[in-house]
């Protein structure tokens, strides 16, 4: 385990960072701010002393659901638990929002992300066939909560995943 990574939300300052963070997801200045200024969105940064904003997490909450739109790591900040801290953060505030489920996308061959959120409580629900631009499946991953209590309801796969 690496240095502590404290969460906190995005903000305007943290947009630079967070869009050289991973490359692969397009995220510019602009569609950051335009991310946060959408009323159901949430985004938060991960940081650790000295390196300054490591991860980032954007999310959708809309009614009952919250969706996890991206969760990333600096590459060279990965293996630390900022990963794992932001989805942890990510499903607390699902929690506390009371809703009924966190939902993901994610490639069928991002194996560090489907163990990353696996090992959250997370289990495959779905896959969608050719669901990237690319061609490749998503697996569709889902975390469903009691309302009431905030409890995690364990469930199993609905489908089967290569191991
Ligand atoms: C997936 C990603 C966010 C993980 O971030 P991270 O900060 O390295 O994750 P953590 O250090 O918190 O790891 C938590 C757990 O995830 C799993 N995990 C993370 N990386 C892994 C890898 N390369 N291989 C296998 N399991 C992995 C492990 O179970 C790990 O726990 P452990 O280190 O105790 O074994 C990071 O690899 C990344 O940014 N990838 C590119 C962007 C991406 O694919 N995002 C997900 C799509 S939404």
């Amino acid at each position: 385990m690496g240095a502590p990574v404290r969460i906190d939300a995005m903000n305007e300052g943290d947009f630079a960072a967070v869009a050289s963070i991973d490359p692969d997801a397009k995220l510019g200045l602009d569609q950051l701010r335009d991310e946060r200024a959408r009323p159901w969105s949430r985004l938060w940064v991960g940081r650790e002393d000295g390196e300054g904003v490591v991860a980032f997490a954007i999310v959708w909450h809309v009614a009952d659901e919250v969706h996890v739109l991206n969760v990333a790591t600096r590459a060279d900040r990965r293996r630390r638990g900022a990963g794992r801290a932001l989805v942890d953060a990510v499903v607390c505030y699902g929690r506390e929002q009371r809703v009924s489920r966190v939902l993901l996308e994610v490639r069928r061959s991002n194996r560090a992300a489907i163990a990353l959120y696996r090992g959250a409580g997370f289990r495959a629900t779905g896959i969608r066939s050719r669901y990237y631009p690319d061609d490749e499946d998503a697996v569709e991953m889902a975390l469903e909560l009691d309302p009431d209590t905030g409890q995690s309801l364990p469930r199993t796969d609905d489908v089967q995943l290569e191991s």
